[in-house]
């Protein structure tokens, strides 16, 4: 076994801990939209004064010169165990990846303690999609807290599985396709049992919970005034404590976390034009679309006549490593008032003035990212909680509009206008605003947000 690189010690001395229990160990799931939050909340422990430990992978490893303060342990998979490449089977990938680093994250992890000293660790936070890394930690007596990524209402629906099988919302049956989940509003029944990966979606959903309910506790990165209801309805339904305390990155200070390179020269671009006329356009860091989907998105745009910021990612049309290729005449039609990046710098994008409008694939950091601003969204869900995301975000926040059907350019043209120019828009403007000023209060100052780390720290710190 190799032992693990020398720790660097956090920058801050420790005030509350007097030295004992200062280090947090954090496992991220080695994607973006499970990155950014992670790494958030190390920011936040760590101006707290926790020596921040990251056991990673080496697959989308972060970069340990952009947090110098930090130690960095790889968890190597071993040679002949499957290491995820293709980004089309995302959940295959990620089942596979906790069970490919268990033993070697054994190892790390023993070592790691041995080196601390046992009684110097608080607790590991890992991603409540590593079950594995959940059952090796409780086996060496290490806390663990769950750090579940998406929404209190996602993380709720995952815990009524054994109710919508009991009930008979699962498995679909085609003839009560989009019937209300009238314990669960506003979900409708939706997967379908033809939909590709359903079994392993299952599997994946079969481990998070098991991994919340072993845990020691469940952060989520949402706020009370978002998603009161479901936090009430998971502190009734969980054993373990459940700490609010997002949104992360309006809490904790600003981090690189980015696994592409943000063009930044989008933000200088966005500055010659109006408050709240542009467009931001991006659909995550997974999310795919067809070359026919990329056609008929790019002429309603250019139909909208609304000027627009477009992130279209290596790899996102067709999941194909190829370059994306846009019909003839759209650029030309578009110069002056179209930008299309590879990578935004997404924050900062969403909070620039002239940013009036996000169509998103509401992935839970990007719905958050939007409601933080007061920015309206165009809803295009494509997988997984983004579909939940994206009713919360019409039906009970009213802080946008879903874009359903087939992509065809005048419905994506008449969509752009709708949130933009109509009278709709006007009013799902206004209540993106008081979304806005609801969601500055709970991380402000005795903001519940707030109140939730303080009582996440003492929490920890009597694991
Ligand atoms: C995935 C799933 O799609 C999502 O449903 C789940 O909630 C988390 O994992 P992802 O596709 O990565 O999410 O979307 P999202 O959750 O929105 O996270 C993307 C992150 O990348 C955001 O923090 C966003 O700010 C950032 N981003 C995106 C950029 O920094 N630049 C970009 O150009 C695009």
């Amino acid at each position: 076994m190799t032992p693990p690189p020398a720790p660097t010690m956090a920058a801050h001395s420790n005030a509350v801990h007097g030295g004992r229990r200062q280090h947090v160990l954090l496992f991220p799931l080695p994607y973006q939209g499970h990155i950014n939050p992670m790494f958030r909340l190390a920011g936040l422990l760590h101006a707290h004064g926790f020596a921040i430990t990251v056991l990673h992978t080496q697959f989308n490893a972060p970069d340990p010169a952009r947090h110098p303060d930090y130690r960095f342990v790889p968890v190597p998979v071993p040679d002949g165990s499957p290491v995820p490449v293709a980004i089309e089977d995302v959940v295959a990938q990620i089942l596979e990846l906790g069970v490919a680093c268990e033993a070697a994250f054994r190892d790390r992890l023993a070592s790691v303690l041995d080196e601390y000293s046992r009684d110097a660790v608080a607790c590991l936070v890992a991603d409540t999609h590593l079950l594995p890394i959940f059952e090796v930690a409780a086996r060496l007596s290490v806390p663990t807290l769950a750090l579940r990524t998406g929404s209190a209402a996602c993380c709720a629906c995952l815990l009524a599985y054994p109710m919508l099988f009991e009930k008979s919302y699962l498995p679909v049956q085609e003839s009560q396709r989009d019937m209300p989940v009238t314990e669960l509003p506003p979900y409708r029944v939706r997967i379908g049992e033809d939909d590709g990966g359903l079994r392993l979606v299952r599997e994946l959903i079969s481990r998070a919970m098991p991994a919340v309910k072993t845990s020691s506790g469940l952060i989520l990165n949402t706020f009370d005034s978002l998603e009161r209801r479901e936090l009430e309805g998971l502190r009734r339904g969980l054993a373990v404590p459940v700490f609010d305390i997002g949104p992360l990155h309006k809490l904790s200070p600003a981090v690189e976390s980015s696994l592409l390179l943000p063009d930044r020269s989008c933000l200088e671009w966005l500055d010659a034009f109006p408050p709240e006329s542009v467009l931001y356009v991006s659909f995550g860091s997974v999310a795919c679309m067809s070359p026919r989907d990329l056609v008929e998105t790019a002429w309603g745009i250019a139909g909208s006549g609304v000027p627009f910021l477009w992130v279209v990612r290596p790899g996102m049309v067709n999941g194909s490593a190829d370059d994306h290729r846009f019909p003839e005449g759209f650029e030309a039609a578009t110069r002056e008032r179209g930008k299309v990046v590879a990578w935004a710098p997404q924050e900062e994008a969403l909070r620039h003035r002239a940013v009036g409008g996000f169509w998103t694939h509401c992935g839970w950091n990007s719905t958050a990212e939007s409601v933080c601003e007061g920015v309206p969204m165009l809803c295009r869900p494509s997988f997984g909680d983004q579909m939940g995301n994206a009713r919360y975000v019409e039906h009970v926040w009213r802080v946008g509009l879903e874009v359903g059907g087939d992509l065809e350019r005048g419905r994506v043209e008449a969509a752009i206008r709708r949130l933009m120019t109509d009278e709709d828009g006007a009013e799902t403007r206004a209540r993106a605003g008081e979304v806005k000023k609801a969601a500055a209060k709970c991380t402000g100052e005795a903001g519940s947000s707030r109140l939730a780390f303080d009582k996440l720290i003492t929490h920890m710190m009597s694991l």
